[in-house]
């Protein structure tokens, strides 16, 4: 095959659309699926309303348009109205993304009162027992459930969000049932990623090659069966797949993270790319770390990568798969993501993807920080 040609980082990048705001890494969720990294900052690093106020007047200098405000449980963050009043003036567009527990009526209005346009909910379970098994919270499920309600009492539009894996993917139509029933407008069916705190739990939560075919199946018929009522996004669990997907839609291409102690990176996982460092917002300023930095820059253009991307015809649609995957199974955040079956790992990773299926390994539940 000849070489489609390599292309170095722009100099003049285009802007961001979207900016992932981690206010905290604090949740009374335990979650073993989390992508939040294992060793986490707590609430004396978190950045002010202040400096929230101040990265989001920079993010829509920018060109950002979306601000998803996350965690970690945001509504852990006693001062999340403020901060998304803030988000608001700047005049970006605010998605809640939330598992609900730490929300209230009260505080959902209040929320509502500073102008939150969108709520994306987290649900763990179909039912009390399946839930509360995953986020080992009790009485989680019931108050997600009321969360659902009081957002449709104020209006807010609703997406649902589901970390599909082993001990769930059975349950996906009673998941695409429960959406409908709690008047969501979109469900994301998210296969799990094992990014952060995910990585310790393979062997718990990696789906059988069987359940992925099903989910891909059901997914289509039930996108056919509710046009109109409800659209459904799908992530595949893309160690069964053939091609990788683009992560982030490009490293340094349509989305930036900013950490909840301010670290600046180009996607939730970054951090867990041994030698790469990242700067911070109280460093420099957001636009000049988007266009010019070492780490945003790693790996844009495609000059970096190895064979078999380099000559690839797919490398412009996939950009050779996702940095964090490449550095958690082949050791070089350079390398062809693992997930391909053009990549020298495919044949271990899938090899290694079908142990963990069978492995029966308890969960090992996400920590909070202090
Ligand atoms: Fe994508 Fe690289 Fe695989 Fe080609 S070889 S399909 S560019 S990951
Ligand atoms: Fe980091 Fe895919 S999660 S590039």
């Amino acid at each position: 095959m000849s070489d489609p040609g390599t292309t170095g980082a722009p100099a003049n990048p285009k802007p961001p659309m979207a900016l992932l705001a981690e206010l905290t890494y604090r949740c009374p969720l335990a979650c073993p699926y989390c992508s939040n990294p294992t060793e986490m900052t707590g609430r004396k690093a978190e950045l002010t309303v202040e400096q929230w106020a101040d990265v989001f007047g920079q993010a829509a200098a920018l060109g950002v348009l979306q601000v998803h405000i996350s965690g970690g449980e945001p509504a852990s963050r006693r001062d999340l109205e403020e901060i998304t009043q803030a988000a608001v003036e700047a005049g970006l567009y605010t998605n809640l993304i939330t598992s609900g527990v730490g929300l209230t009526a009260k505080r959902l209005k209040a929320l509502d009162a500073a102008g939150l346009d969108h709520v994306q909910l987290s649900i763990q379970g179909v039912d009390a027992a399946a839930a509360d098994e995953i986020g080992n919270y009790r009485g989680g499920f019931e108050r997600k459930m009321a969360v659902a309600g009081w957002v449709r009492e104020i209006g807010f539009p609703l997406t649902l969000n589901a970390v599909m894996h082993r001990r769930n993917l059975d349950r996906l139509e009673e998941t695409i049932a429960l959406a409908v029933e709690l008047g969501a407008r979109r469900l994301e069916v998210a296969c799990v990623q094992f990014h952060g705190w995910a990585t310790l739990n393979r062997g718990g939560l990696m789906p059988t090659r069987e359940q992925a075919v099903r989910a891909r199946d059901t997914v289509a018929a039930a996108r056919e069966r509710l046009r109109g009522v409800l659209v459904i996004d799908f992530v595949p669990p893309d160690y069964y797949a053939r091609y990788p997907k683009a992560c982030m839609g490009g490293w340094g291409s349509v989305g930036l993270n900013v950490t909840p102690d301010g670290q600046v990176l180009p996607c939730h996982a970054a951090a867990s790319i041994e030698g790469m460092s990242f700067e911070r917002v109280q460093d420099r300023g957001l636009k000049e770390i988007w266009r010019d930095s070492a780490a945003f820059n790693a790996f844009r253009g495609d000059a970096w990568m190895q064979e078999p991307c380099r000559s690839c015809e797919r490398k412009t649609l996939d950009r050779g798969g996702c940095r964090c995957q490449a550095m958690a199974i082949a050791g070089d955040a350079a390398a062809t993501d693992p997930t391909c079956s053009k990549s020298p790992h495919n044949a271990a990773l899938r090899a290694a993807a079908e142990a963990d299926a069978v492995s029966g390994a308890a969960l090992i539940y996400r920590e909070s920080p202090a």
